[in-house]
């Protein structure tokens, strides 16, 4: 599976991103799974160029391709510094105003570089005539739409409904609606890349994964790995939850 540390702006400390480091380097140690570390760019910068054990990810690029652009990161300045994934779309950043063709971009400047874009999709809400899931479909059609089809191929879908990040464990989606969820997305790559190779994309969850649910949701759902917020700037929560996967 896919462990990814979004640690957002939770992390103020070399010291502190030093532990967290430290802790997913010996979770990485006992686990078969992938870990991917994506704290804010200047931890990234110091941790990354000796990634032992974990990768490291962008928590977000710049659509543009530099030049005169203050304050912009750029995917080939994530890329020198040791990143090899970069999370793109985040609810978060779609909140500042992000729109569906400005993350088509941030792909493309990912894709170009060679990081693997992790892709934010995710409903605000859930009605019951089913209008979420066009919602989900259309941020991945039109994300991916520009993009050949070896890089449509290329892109991990995190599917983080908004109702469910930063909150607790308890208020987690069900397992049966992840499951719903895990195969209609698959379903809606299906007619974005040839023959069967959307079997192979790999499918994330975020919103609220804790120690206490990460099982759960990792049983049937069919779910490739996990995008984690909160849990994942405490040491000893992210490495039990690691554990709790093996
Ligand atoms: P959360 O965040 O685990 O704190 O809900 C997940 C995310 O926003 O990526």
């Amino acid at each position: 599976m896919l462990i990814v540390a979004n640690w957002k702006a939770y992390v103020e400390s070399f010291q502190k991103a030093q532990m967290l480091v430290q802790a997913a380097r010996r979770a990485a140690r006992a686990t078969s799974h992938t870990i991917v570390l994506a704290p804010p760019a200047p931890f990234l910068s110091a941790f990354a160029r000796r990634s032992i054990g974990v990768r490291f990810a962008a928590q977000n690029v710049s659509a543009t391709q530099g030049g005169a652009k203050t304050g912009e990161i750029i995917a080939a300045a994530y890329k020198a510094a040791g990143a090899t994934h970069a999370i793109i779309g985040h609810s978060e950043r779609r909140a500042l105003g992000e729109t569906d063709a400005l993350i088509a971009e941030k792909l493309m400047r990912a894709l170009a570089q060679g990081l693997i874009p992790i892709l934010c999709v995710g409903e605000g809400e859930r009605d019951s005539e089913g209008r979420y899931l066009g919602t989900v479909r259309e941020q991945i059609s039109a994300a991916l739409a520009a993009l050949g089809t070896r890089d449509r191929a290329q892109v991990v879908i995190a599917y983080e409904p908004v109702w469910a990040i930063g909150k607790t464990g308890a208020d987690v989606i069900a397992e049966s609606d992840l499951t719903e969820m895990v195969l209609y997305i698959r379903k809606v790559l299906a007619e974005l890349l040839p023959g069967k190779q959307a079997a192979s994309s790999d499918i994330l969850y975020g919103g609220s994964v804790e120690v206490e649910n990460v099982r759960g949701l990792a049983g049937a759902t069919g779910v490739n790995g996990f995008l984690v917020g909160h849990a994942s700037v405490d040491p000893k929560q992210f490495s039990a939850l690691v554990r709790a996967l093996a």
